[in-house]
């Protein structure tokens, strides 16, 4: 009695490190491949604050004077927040939405709001953390403005 159950413990024990050893192994590439983990902050110095209140539109879209600088300031955030799920340059590999395949324009603003601020949480699971205690508004149109510069094809 005792030897089997130790015999299945050991198994089992083996069967775990085992896993943790795949699981590690294909884990990272990813990490290295598609940047930093962690959430980043974001510098968004030089574009206008907006302040707590979610405006409902891209205030940087059409934006002569800042357009510029926020898809700069996208960019770097977009590559060191998102692109280890979305993929490098907005260029999905399959594991989460190509976010160049947004509504473009006013339409698709609302569900960016939606999606940024209170990430994709299904029970109990998260696909996609929230971002809104991590990134400001400015930073985060700021993402959308450089992912609505990206090409789609
Ligand atoms: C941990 C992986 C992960 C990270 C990091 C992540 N996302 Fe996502 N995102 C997902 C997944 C998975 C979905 C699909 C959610 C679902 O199943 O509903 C998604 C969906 C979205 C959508 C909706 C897309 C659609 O076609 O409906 C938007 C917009 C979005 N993400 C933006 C972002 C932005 C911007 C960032 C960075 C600030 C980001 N995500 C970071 C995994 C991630």
């Amino acid at each position: 009695m005792t030897s089997i159950v130790k015999r299945s413990t050991r198994l089992l024990a083996g069967a775990f490190i085992g896993a943790t050893a795949l699981m590690s192994w294909m884990a990272a590439p990813i990490v290295w491949a598609h940047g930093n983990v962690a959430p980043q902050a974001v510098d968004t110095t030089g574009l206008p604050e907006l302040g707590a209140e979610w405006v409902e539109t891209n205030p940087f879209r059409d934006n002569a004077e800042f357009l510029d600088l926020a898809i700069e300031i996208g960019a770097s955030a977009y590559n060191q927040n998102c692109a280890r799920c979305h993929g490098l340059e907005a260029i999905s590999g399959g594991i989460a939405p190509d976010l160049r395949l947004l509504e473009e324009e006013y339409d698709g603003d609302a569900w960016y709001v939606e999606r940024v601020t209170k990430g994709a949480v299904r029970d109990g699971r998260v696909y996609m953390p929230p971002f809104k205690d991590m990134i400001n508004q400015e930073g985060l149109w700021a993402i959308r403005t450089y992912i609505d510069s990206r090409p789609d094809d």
